[in-house]
This record gives C-alpha cells, sequence and structure tokens, in this order.
C-alpha cells in the first residue's frame, strides 16, 4: 500500500517529532491536538527542529519551507479521515488511546492503516478498539525523533503481513531503521531500557553515587551519550513513570517497580526538563 497522507494524534514531544519526520520526507501530514494552544504549541516545536536541522547542516531551507507547507494542524479528528495512515501519540493512558482509535475507527477509510507509538501498552489491547486488528500495529519511535534512528514496528497475532510490509517501508522511507518486535509490553528497548533507569532512581535513594557520579559512570564508563537521570530528565519523570506502572501490572516483576524517589519527584511536579527541575535544574 503506498501511503501518502499520514495523520498524528498528539503534539507533544513524541507527536510533534513524528509529524516533523513525516513532513520532511515527502508526506502531507495533519497533527491533531485538544486544544488550539497545544497544536500551536507543537507547531512552534517542529518549527524550532526544522530551523535547528537547518542550523545543522541537515537539511536545506528550501526543504524546510517545503516540510512546513506540507504540514497543518487542527484540533478536529474529522480532519483526518482522508488519511492512509495514522500514526497515535496521545498520552499513555488506555482509555484515552481507545477513545480516539474507536472515532478514527468510524471516520477514516476502510483501507486505513493505525498505529500506536505506545511505550509500554499493548498492541492488542489498543486495536480491540477498532474493526481492523488486521490494519494495527505498533510504531514505536523515541526521542529526539527527528535524530534517532530506530522504530520499533510491533506486530500483533491479527496484524497482516501486508501491514508490517508496509510499515517497514514507511519507516524505512522516514530515513529510519526499522525492527520487528513482539507484541510484549515495552517491546524490545523499553524491556531493557526501563529496569536500567529505574535501577538509577534506586541507586541515587541508596546513596551509591551523586547524580552526577551516577551519569558520569555510564557516559564515560560505557559511552552512552546521556547518563540515566540525565536520560530521565529527557524523557520526562511522569512518562517514565506511567510507562513503570504499566510494565509492572502486566510482568509483576520487581525491575519494573517504579520507585519510591520516583513517585515523589512526580508528585512533585519534577517531571525532568519539560517542567524546570528534574534530577537537574533547567533555566527557562
Ligand atoms: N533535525 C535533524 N538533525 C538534528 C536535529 C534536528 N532537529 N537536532 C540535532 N540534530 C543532529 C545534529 O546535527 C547532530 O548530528 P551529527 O552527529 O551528524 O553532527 C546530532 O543530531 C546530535 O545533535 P546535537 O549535537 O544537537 O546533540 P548532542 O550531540 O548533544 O546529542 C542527543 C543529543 C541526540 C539527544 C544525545 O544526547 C542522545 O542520543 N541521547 C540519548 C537519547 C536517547 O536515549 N533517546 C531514547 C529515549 S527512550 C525513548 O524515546 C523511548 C521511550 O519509549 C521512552
Amino acid at each position: 500500500m503506498k501511503v501518502k497522507r499520514v495523520g498524528v494524534l498528539g503534539a507533544g514531544l513524541m507527536g510533534s517529532g513524528i509529524a516533523e519526520v513525516c513532513a520532511r520526507n515527502g508526506y502531507e501530514t495533519v497533527v491533531r491536538e485538544v486544544s488550539d494552544a497545544l497544536a500551536a504549541k507543537g507547531v512552534g516545536r517542529i518549527e524550532s527542529s526544522l530551523a535547528k536541522a537547518v542550523d545543522r547542516g541537515k537539511l536545506v531551507a528550501t526543504d524546510r519551507d517545503a516540510a512546513r507547507a506540507r504540514l497543518s494542524a487542527t484540533t478536529k479528528v474529522d480532519d483526518l479521515a482522508a488519511c492512509d495512515l495514522v500514526v497515535e501519540a496521545v498520552v499513555e493512558n488506555l482509555e484515552t488511546k481507545n477513545e480516539l482509535f474507536a472515532e478514527l475507527d468510524r471516520i477514516c477509510g476502510d483501507s486505513a492503516i493505525f498505529c500506536s507509538n505506545t511505550s509500554s501498552l499493548t498492541i492488542t489491547e489498543l486495536s480491540a478498539a477498532t474493526r481492523r486488528p488486521d490494519r494495527f500495529a505498533g510504531l514505536h519511535f523515541f526521542n529526539p525523533v527527528p535524530v534517532m534512528k530506530l522504530v520499533e514496528v510491533v506486530r500483533t497475532i491479527a496484524t497482516s503481513d501486508e501491514t508490517i510490509a508496509t510499515l517497514v517501508d514507511f519507516a524505512k522511507s522516514l530515513g529510519k531503521e526499522p525492527v520487528l518486535a513482539k507484541d510484549n509490553s515495552g517491546f524490545i528497548v523499553n524491556r531493557l531500557l526501563v529496569p536500567y533507569l529505574l535501577d538509577a532512581v534506586r541507586a541515587l535513594e541508596e546513596g551509591v553515587g551523586t547524580r552526577e557520579d551516577i551519569d558520569k559512570g555510564m557516559e564515560l564508563g560505557c559511552g552512552h551519550p546521556m547518563g540515566p537521570l540525565k536520560l530521565l530528565d529527557f524523557v520526562g519523570l511522569d512518562t517514565t513513570y506511567a510507562i513503570a506502572e504499566i510494565m509492572f501490572t502486566e510482568y509483576r516483576e520487581k525491575r519494573f517497580a517504579p520507585p519510591p524517589l520516583l513517585k515523589r519527584m512526580v508528585l512533585a511536579g519534577r517531571y525532568g526538563r519539560k517542567s524546570g527541575r528534574g534530577f537537574y535544574e533547567y533555566g527557562s
């Protein structure tokens, strides 16, 4: 199937990144947010990232303008009716996602493929909200989307071969490297990454090292671009907490249990970079 028009649900960190790479790679892209203010914020984020790409020599100005022209923002789900492919990237909440998928299922064409960028919910429980489980899969991007090369393509027992082939081609057309993953909570990357991040919080809680030394340990000792506490601030503590809760509920294994310090920080509004404070402090 040839994808021409892409819909993206959610213009947060992930949704705006996904919309940006789609528009940059030639797709007519419509991104939907719940309010005009959030839609404008998402578009602003995309424009800044496009400008950064031009500054870094990754994009020429004419391609930036073409990408911007292919992109539109809306608050109406109905505006996604003509999309061949919809990628959902809203808050990590099953009910919210399923309501949106049920609505889309009514308004989109029969051949449209639906994907979720969920980090931890299973694709099967999301596809159950629709009558197209064969045209439903996971398409999991990584933050920052314009930079990170990987996309996990997640197959459920009901996803068709044709859908997977379309998504693999689609991911490649975005300049990404697809990997195939089974529909287990966390897929490949978060199954390994989340316990590691949670363990870093436990290490801090137990006084194993300072925040700086824990991060430096993994950066200089293992060659990671960011230490775990910086990465937690980058991904968002609230997002990581939600992912850990879902994975713990799924697997009932201690390694996925969010540590008390993470919970306290989320309750205190210390979400990381997005709120100006997490394990580190960030200027506005
Ligand atoms: N568009 C295109 N390219 C861009 C860009 C943009 N908007 N912004 C930056 N780049 C390019 C730069 O040109 C640069 O390219 P070269 O290396 O070829 O020069 C590269 O991206 C790195 O950019 P910077 O120099 O600005 O930044 P940096 O070197 O400080 O790296 C980082 C920043 C990429 C975020 C790096 O620190 C990193 O990789 N961190 C780890 C990120 C990570 O682990 N992400 C996964 C999180 S988990 C997740 O997302 C999944 C989940 O479900 C929770």
